[in-house]
């Protein structure tokens, strides 16, 4: 059985969708392809893994209430395939959204089901993540738990001699239990899919979310995103750059 499962959201790096993807990878059983679908170029490549495969899965962003504009170049290529080659396929979707209730995903899964149905193909239900920023706050939470954990043991092997103290892992431990239980919720509804998709059953439509309450959520969301612009977009280089003002053009000219 081979299963292609696709990351489609258009960042190179962090992207939740590619977090989510390769989170459900670990309970896929026999043989996985992991994609990445950013491109016009990464069409034909991708075209030719689904050409052999019983099983895909698409994770995906949801943007402006649907799929994002990028993946429906490819969505009309793979209908075209599909019902050319009459192929027999399982479709699971994946789909994460920026405000906090997964529901918002339902307008998407929707769309891909409508999908499914115009290719000729099997539409297998999905589920739907609310609060996909937090994926990365929670992976970048936990590499600065770890890098306190080393710190704190250098400095004992420093002041006290003591190669391997135990306390600073503990407190490791204890804050990745802490993280994993923000992510409980998604963790539980991804086996489950992982397990449909095993035995190629219909998973039906799910939504979860982050575990948090969402006013602490907007808090951690509105920090998360401050970083973000500040070493992505530079508070010097977008916020306070002059900009140039835009070309007004007359209807006459
Ligand atoms: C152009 C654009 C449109 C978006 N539209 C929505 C939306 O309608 N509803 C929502 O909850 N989040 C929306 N978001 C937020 C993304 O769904 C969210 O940040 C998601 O976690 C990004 O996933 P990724 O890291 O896999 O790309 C939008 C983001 C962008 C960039």
């Amino acid at each position: 059985m081979k299963t292609v499962l696709i990351d489609c959201s258009p960042r190179k790096r962090l992207s939740a969708s590619g977090f989510i993807m390769r989170l459900t990878g670990l309970f896929v059983l026999g043989e996985k392809k992991k994609e990445k679908l950013r491109t016009p170029a990464d069409h034909e490549r991708i075209l030719d893994e689904i050409s052999d495969a019983e099983t895909v899965v698409f994770s995906m962003p949801l943007y402006v209430d649907g799929v994002p504009s990028h993946l429906l170049p490819f969505l009309k290529k793979m209908e075209m395939f599909c019902r050319e080659q009459n192929k027999d396929i399982n479709v699971y979707v994946i789909a994460n959204n920026g405000f906090i209730e997964g529901k918002q995903n339902e307008p998407l899964m929707r769309i891909m089901e409508n999908f499914c149905d115009r290719s000729g193909i099997k539409w297998c239900g999905g589920l739907g993540v609310g609060g996909g920023v937090m994926m990365n706050v929670m992976r970048i939470l936990l590499v600065v738990f770890l890098g306190i954990a080393l710190l704190r043991t250098i400095l004992s092997v420093i002041n006290e001699g003591l190669f391997f103290p135990v306390r600073p892992w503990i407190v490791y431990g204890k804050q990745i239990l802490e993280v994993l239980a923000l992510g409980c919720g998604i963790i539980t509804f991804d086996i489950w899919l992982a397990v449909c998709i095993n035995r190629k059953k219909e998973y039906g439509k799910h939504y979860t979310r982050i575990m948090l309450p969402s006013f602490i959520f907007i808090i951690c969301a509105d920090i998360f995103f401050t970083i973000i612009s500040v070493f992505q977009g530079g508070i010097f280089r977008g916020w306070f750059s002059k900009k140039k003002p835009t070309q007004i053009i007359s209807p006459r000219s």
